[in-house]
């Protein structure tokens, strides 16, 4: 392990105004959402649509790494550049989706366990041949009745720290990703003690697999109450809650935490972001920084409708969603940075 050369990897991801833009569906979330807006799901329609992405002009002026799918990662552009150097070449470093999925736990209805460790060394070192320099791996945490239960809770963490150490071992950042999910009507204050919950036991597990934390990215989500509750917090109020929820919960060694958007709407995810840097951002130990897809890529996506013709809105439409979240980042983003035509 060069822990040199992962700190650096680490720092760069998250350093000054940038983020990570999480283009990684897999190829069954991909189609699901080229279903709903009618476009053709093909190997060369996603090919095509993450072409749109990696060419956007100036992507690399808002974002620092792009997450790619195992898929995507070996595409490349009409005219024959690999996905992996266009991004190198504006500046984006490459990073790769590497768990296989969450799959139903046994004995546990309701919540799910994230696979994808066997053989995860020897996909790692193709990856870094490729030129994938950081990976994620998500674990899913459903929100209910008596969930999550402690068996979910430590498996995904145990899961989530083994992941890592291959990571690091492999010379890759891992992107360390407990998601706390907004499926229900549970409330702001649940969500708090469930994330707590989880970063607690995922940096108990990073700590026992000794994983260095000066170089892996935090991907939490924000603290939020289910999308069914009633009582929705204001801006403010859920940036409170988050940036408390993290000072009790993540080691100051953790250089970064780029969040997931999780469902939350374009505008709600940027505003919040910038919320608690313009409120808190001096004051943390950690750079808090953006790691969105639906959340980046979601209008760009809906004016795409897979047709050549609309790739310049799209990339217009990608290229402010980037930008408004890079002005998060500074706590500078707001109405007017919004409505700015890109
Ligand atoms: P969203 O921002 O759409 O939640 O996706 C982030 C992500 O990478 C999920 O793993």
């Amino acid at each position: 392990m060069n822990a040199q050369a992962l700190m650096d990897t680490a720092r760069v991801l998250v350093a000054g105004d940038r983020g990570l833009l999480a283009m990684d569906e897999s190829n069954p979330t991909c189609n699901k959402r080229f279903a709903r807006l009618g476009i053709v799901q093909t190997a060369e329609s996603r090919r095509a649509y993450r072409e749109m992405i990696v060419t956007t002009p100036g992507l690399g002026e808002c974002i620092s790494g792009a997450i790619l799918f195992d898929e995507t990662i070996r595409q490349q552009t009409t005219d024959g550049t690999p996905f992996v150097e266009v991004l190198s070449d504006a500046g984006v470093i490459p990073g790769i989706k590497v768990d296989t999925g969450a799959a139903e736990m046994a004995g546990h209805p309701g919540e799910k366990i994230t696979e994808g460790l066997d053989g995860l060394r020897d996909r790692l070192a193709e990856y870094y041949c490729m030129g994938a320099r950081f990976a994620k791996w998500r674990a899913v945490i459903a929100v209910g009745e008596g969930v999550p239960g402690r068996a979910c809770v430590e498996a995904n963490a145990h899961a989530l720290a083994r992941y890592a150490a291959l990571c690091q071992e492999c010379g890759f950042v891992p992107v360390v990703e407990p998601e706390v999910l907004m499926d229900g009507g549970h409330t702001l204050e649940r969500c708090s003690d469930v994330t707590g919950l989880v970063l607690h036991s995922v940096f108990t597990q990073l700590f026992l697999q000794g994983v260095m934390l000066e170089g892996i990215i935090l991907k939490p989500n924000m603290v939020l109450p289910g999308l069914l509750c009633p009582a929705q917090p204001g801006v403010d109020e859920a940036a409170d809650a988050t940036v408390k929820c993290l000072l009790r919960s993540v080691p100051a060694a953790v250089p970064g935490i780029a969040f997931l958007s999780g469902g939350q709407s374009a505008e709600l995810a940027s505003a919040r972001l910038n919320a608690m840097n313009a409120t808190f951002g001096s004051r943390l130990p950690w750079a808090l920084a953006f790691s969105f897809a639906r959340a980046i890529q979601g209008p760009a996506l809906e004016i795409w409708e897979g047709k050549e013709s609309n790739v310049p809105a799209a990339q217009k439409a990608l290229y402010h969603r980037a930008m408004c979240n890079r002005a998060a980042r500074r706590g500078e983003y707001d109405a007017a940075i919004e409505r700015m035509s890109a």
